[in-house]
């Protein structure tokens, strides 16, 4: 079984969508084995996103994940990364399929409810990021 690592952004925390979020992933098959609510420093989204430091939306992206709460999260299942992502739908809630995360709830292209992550190597270093081996019970 595949691990990806995922954000529930604080667009979609404030207003309580976690577990109408949540019940998608588990419909599609995804176990969460780790959960916590945090609210993040704008250095640690900063740190977090930093692959994107040179991209025009950066500073507003740190901004809006250190604006409230959010919530990490480990899901596990079979192709569990590429699960994820069919489930959240495409980056721009426009352009994401119906049923998706993003289609149903995402507010705007940055303000986009899900975060998760896009391959193997970033998967592990995303969950050792927020998450001890410990805290994760598959
Ligand atoms: P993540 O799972 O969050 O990484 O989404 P993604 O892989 O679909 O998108 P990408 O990695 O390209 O961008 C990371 C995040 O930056 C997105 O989820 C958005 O929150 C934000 N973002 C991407 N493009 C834009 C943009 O054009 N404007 C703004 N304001 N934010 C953007
Ligand atoms: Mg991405």
């Amino acid at each position: 079984l595949e691990r990806t690592f995922s954000i529930i952004k604080p667009d979609a925390t404030r207003r309580n969508l976690t577990g109408k979020i949540n019940a998608k992933f588990e419909d599609a098959g995804l176990r969460i084995v780790a959960q916590k609510r945090i609210l993040m420093t704008k250095a640690q989204a900063g740190e977090f996103y930093g692959v994107h430091k040179d991209r025009p939306f950066y500073d507003e992206l740190c901004e809006f994940m250190s604006s409230g709460p959010v919530v990490v999260q480990v899901l596990e299942g079979e192709n569990a990364i590429a699960k994820n992502r069919e489930v959240m739908g495409a980056t721009n809630p426009a352009d994401a399929a119906a049923g998706t995360v993003r289609a149903d709830f995402a507010e705007s292209v940055g303000e986009n409810s899900v975060h998760g992550s896009d391959a193997p190597e970033t998967a592990a270093v995303e969950i050792a990021y927020f998450f001890a081996g410990t805290e994760l019970v598959g």
